[in-house]
């Protein structure tokens, strides 16, 4: 069977090592590094707005209860002591929603921690990564920046996942298939049934990383994850992060479910060192039994607003799973970005090839509101 993570821990400490400075692979791991640090979309964060819609934030959250259980983490006697009896609470609170063992789980720095430890994987295998274009790309990003190849196929007429024509890609190399469902920035979902077909399908040959993300956001939650296909012998990892719905994103938390072997392999290479007021604020945000449905249920409500204006100055769109709507401008990417900041509402960069569409995040009343007027001002 195709092994998906085949460096031992110690070819990854190698590989790593601060001590083999002036190696190729430590200066591009570094310019790697550098890259991630200065994406636009960080650059762009740093500008001083009244509408920050331009990182998919959830703005509404956390829950009250992780606020407090962080604040209460920040005590001297707690501060002084590593988080481990904490650590496993979460790991066996996180086994528990998912429905597996903890020896199925690896946490990690926000999911893009796992993200990127996976792409650097097969990177230094110089492999390859299938994904959704437009999509992602922290993956593929880290896959391109150790020396593999990233492989983008089209979205279909749906701006959704083409299944079919990324399954036709996979050649007799090691292989990531990266599919974020929903996707971002197209906000759309695949069809539940026919991705476990092409999971089942797929995963003899290549590792799957199912990237849920959003999926707290989309309807009909408990039908739509394939966190049950996670099972010993299948090269899938199921991604989520405390970033999304649980409005933890400065937090860094996230996390994969996986099988025992891979989990296993993920967690030698060091990943998921979280900070003690983090694991808390996940524990509490866990227990925190109503507070997906009613934050699902304020973006949602916020969404539709947006949605009926688009729909009002004729602006096409495709159908929004998340916590953000990407739609047709008609117009130069860079032309709508700079007239939306005139009104004081950041928004995310281009996604070329889809350089006329705009993706606008859904914050909170107020940002929205004044988002609408920026909207209906430059396309009335
Ligand atoms: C699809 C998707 N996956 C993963 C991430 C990474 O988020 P984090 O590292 O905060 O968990 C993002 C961030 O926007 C995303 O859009």
């Amino acid at each position: 069977m195709f092994t998906p993570l085949p460096l031992s821990r110690r070819q990854w400490l190698i590989s790593n090592g601060a001590t083999l400075a002036g190696l190729a692979l430590t200066s591009r791991l570094m310019n790697f590094e550098m890259a991630a640090q200065m994406t636009p979309e960080r650059l762009a964060a740093t500008l001083p707005v009244r509408a920050r819609l331009s990182l998919n934030e959830n703005p509404f959250g956390p829950s009250p209860a992780a606020l407090e259980a962080m604040l209460r983490n920040l005590s001297a006697g707690k501060a002084a002591r590593y988080p481990y009896g904490e650590v496993n609470e979460l790991i066996a609170l996180i086994a528990k929603k998912e429905g597996v063992t903890p020896d199925h789980i690896v946490l990690s720095v926000g999911s893009g921690e796992l993200l990127e430890t996976v792409g650097v994987q097969f990177g230094l295998q110089k492999g390859e990564a299938i994904y959704a274009s437009p999509g992602y790309l922290q993956l593929p990003r880290a896959v391109e920046a150790l020396g593999g190849r990233g492989i983008p196929v089209p979205v279909n007429a749906q701006l959704e996942h083409d299944l079919d024509a990324m399954a036709a890609k996979i050649r007799d190399r090691p292989t990531v298939i990266y599919i974020a469902n929903p996707n971002n920035p197209t906000s759309t979902v695949v069809d539940p049934s026919a991705l476990a077909t092409f999971i089942k399908e797929v995963s003899p040959k290549a590792l799957v990383f199912l990237d849920e993300a959003y999926l707290d956001l989309a309807d009909n939650y408990a039908g739509r994850t394939l966190v049950g296909l996670v099972h010993a012998d299948r090269n899938l990892i199921v991604a989520r992060t405390f970033s999304k719905i649980y409005g933890l994103a400065g937090m860094r938390i996230g996390y994969g479910v996986t099988s025992p072997k891979i989990a296993a392999q993920l967690r030698n290479y060091g990943l998921g060192s979280l900070t003690g007021p983090s694991i808390t604020a996940a524990v509490a945000s866990l227990r925190d039994d109503g507070y997906v449905a009613a934050t699902r249920a304020k973006i949602v409500a916020e969404k539709e607003k947006l949605l009926a204006l688009l729909r009002e100055l004729g602006r096409p769109y495709a159908a929004s799973q998340t916590n953000f709507v990407f739609f047709q401008t008609g117009r130069e990417h860079a032309k709508v970005a700079a007239a939306m900041l005139a009104e004081s509402v950041s928004i995310a960069r281009a996604f070329p090839p889809m350089t006329d569409w705009a993706r606008i995040s859904i914050g909170l009343p107020e940002e929205n509101a004044l988002a609408r007027a920026a909207l209906r001002k430059i396309f009335s």
